[in-house]
């Protein structure tokens, strides 16, 4: 008889291709458009090379529309997950745009105090790079031996190809990092972080 096989503590990554995205990519794009006029320098925080706008952007007009599409997504993670939405509410308390040019990236960190972080892509071309997302069971590397083929259980990393429209949701504890934008054309995303407000009764 096949043995049993029990799989604890998974993790998992959502994505979402976001509907009629074309005419809310350019409304978002005007608004950060015009706050890289305002704010040249930007911000500094995992970004090599790139720009990061300020981190309130869900505050603004144009994103309205946008942040009505992350709270329906992040309710579906938390009806998955099963959180006690009387206890407690979901709030975007961070939104910010990453504007990365050829040989921009972001170095690899994770985001601190949220319990999700999600990011959408606005304008990614080809070899824009990736987002990749490191195992976060660091003590399983301790002996690597080698597969015939990577699976679920021994990729080390699992990396994302960009596409325009698309947005995922994953843990905020979870480390990852962009490659380096190979493109001669810009890549445009915009990420945010999701925080827990207690309900008190
Ligand atoms: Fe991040």
């Amino acid at each position: 008889m096949p043995a049993s096989r029990n799989d604890w503590f998974p993790t998992s990554i959502w994505h979402f291709a976001i509907a009629d995205h074309q005419a809310l990519n350019a409304t978002l794009l005007q608004e950060i458009y015009e706050e890289q006029q305002r704010d040249r320098q930007g911000e500094k925080w995992s970004n090599v090379m790139g720009w990061h706008s300020v981190n309130n952007l869900h505050e603004r007009d144009r994103f309205s529309e946008f942040v009505k599409i992350i709270h329906e997504h992040v309710a579906e993670v938390a009806s998955f997950m099963q959180w006690d939405l009387q206890k407690f509410s979901l709030n975007i308390t961070t939104c910010w745009a990453i504007v990365n040019g050829k040989f921009a990236s972001n170095s690899v960190h994770n985001h601190p105090n949220s319990i999700l972080s999600g990011v959408y892509y606005l304008k990614a071309p080809e070899n824009c790079g990736g987002i990749f997302f490191n195992d976060p069971r660091p003590a399983s590397q301790m002996i690597i031996p080698p597969v015939t083929e990577f699976n679920l259980w021994t990729h080390p990393k699992i990396s994302y190809k960009p596409h325009e429209g698309t947005m995922l949701l994953f843990p905020s504890w979870l480390l990852h990092g962009v490659d380096m934008n190979m493109s001669e054309d810009t890549r445009i995303a915009i990420s945010f972080n999701i925080g827990m407000i207690p309900i008190k009764h």
